[in-house]
């Protein structure tokens, strides 16, 4: 495989798994994903951006095969999928130098045991120059871990933004297509970079004074219409929620899908967007996505035994971890006897900072009653919805 130009001098080592289809043991890759290297050639050094996860560490040497001399191998991020082929880069080319900041220095050291003596330290906004081509560095912490750096090519205004915009999607396309992006990019956002909104705010603010003309990420395609990814980002993770409802339910004999369906109509009927969710073929990248916008979360459970649905569980316990912007959550379901599945879910969200609306758990198959409890709360979300600036 040949490098892939981006712009003179910058290439594109993008590795591709197209068949992987799990990230982090959890999100589903319905498109696979890449992990992206990118050489950069001035007139005296050769710089390597990251590498690949070690498991193609062979497509990234079949890259390198014509590549004789690398001065430098620059490490955004500690984190193996990026990192894991450099001990394998450092074999190849014994007198490269790792130039990356203390903190992903001491993490490399850790999970890579690459000794202290190949290290150069950069501060934020420090610079090397390769000959014609000058690597500033800029520090994203937070993206979704404590150390990752970004770089600025000056010369050729290259954003290479290590995770930060990176898509889970396996392509041979060199450039992003926006619509054929946009899903990916969220995935990849809602799973890792959510819980982080405030830091990408502030990241947001600081790349505003570059001149960019390439974003090159660690995962997925190079956008060259950097305004359309920054304005996504902005609206994930700076604008309010959407006038948007996520119902994620589990049914055991229909009675807690009767509520949900009762639900979803009468939220749609004043207006509000539904995202209606079965736990019981649960896609995790589908849950985390949808609650990226969304300004209401109602969790549909039955009971088992005691307590709430594992599943339902399950689908609070993420949503809990991921720290979605929503503003009002409730539970509605059912039960036979007793139980307590209205507490088992409360207890397990208090990182989302939102309102409870009163819950409806109703025993047995619901009655016109019941249903009207439903009715209630549809009219209480949407008049809550009334204050959300962002349409769905
Ligand atoms: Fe793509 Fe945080 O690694």
């Amino acid at each position: 495989m040949e490098p892939v130009k981006i712009t003179e001098g910058v290439y594109s080592l993008r590795v591709n798994h197209f068949n992987r289809r799990l990230f982090d043991s959890l999100i589903p890759l319905p498109e696979g994903t890449s992990y992206n290297a990118y050489l950069v050639k001035g007139s005296e050094k050769t710089a390597l951006l990251d590498s690949a996860d070690p498991e193609k560490a062979e497509v990234l040497f079949d890259y390198l095969k014509g590549v004789e001399k690398i001065d430098y191998v620059v490490a955004h991020h500690a984190e193996q999928d990026h990192s894991g082929s450099i001990p394998l880069v450092l074999e190849k080319y014994p007198a490269a130098r790792v130039v990356t900041n203390p903190k992903c220095k001491e993490f490399l050291m850790t999970h890579l045991h690459i000794p202290a003596e190949k290290f150069t330290e950069v501060k934020d906004g420090d610079t090397l120059q390769l000959g014609g081509k000058t690597l500033e560095f800029v520090y994203l912490p937070w993206v979704h871990w404590p150390e990752t750096m970004g770089t600025y090519l000056r010369e050729d205004k290259c954003l290479f933004t290590c995770d930060f915009f990176g898509s889970h999607l396996a392509t041979g396309e060199l450039f992003s297509e926006e619509h054929v992006v946009y899903e990916p990019m969220k995935r990849y956002y809602a799973e890792i970079m959510m819980p982080f909104r405030s830091n990408i705010k502030s990241h947001l603010e600081k790349l505003a004074k570059y001149d960019i003309k390439f974003i090159a990420p660690s995962h997925g395609p190079v956008h060259r219409n950097p305004k359309f990814i920054m304005d996504i980002y902005r609206d994930w993770a700076v604008s309010g929620p959407h006038n948007k409802a996520v119902v994620a339910y589990i049914s055991m004999h229909g009675s807690t899908y009767m509520l949900v369906n009762r639900l979803v109509s009468r939220l749609q009927e004043r207006g509000v967007c539904v995202e209606k969710l079965n736990l019981d073929q649960l896609d995790e990248g589908r849950v985390a996505m949808a609650l990226v916008d969304a300004a209401t979360i109602v969790i549909g459970t039955p009971t088992v035994l005691t307590a709430a649905h594992p599943k339902a569980v399950y689908a609070a316990h993420l949503a809990n971890l991921l720290r979605p912007k929503a503003k009002f959550v409730s539970v509605i379901g059912s039960f036979g006897w007793g139980g307590r599945a209205v507490e088992t879910i409360a207890g397990l969200i208090p990182n989302i900072k939102a309102e409870v609306l009163k819950p409806v758990m109703v025993k047995g198959r619901p009655t016109e009653a019941d249903l009207k409890q439903i009715d209630d709360l549809a009219d209480l979300i949407a008049e809550r919805h009334r204050t959300m600036s962002v349409p769905c």
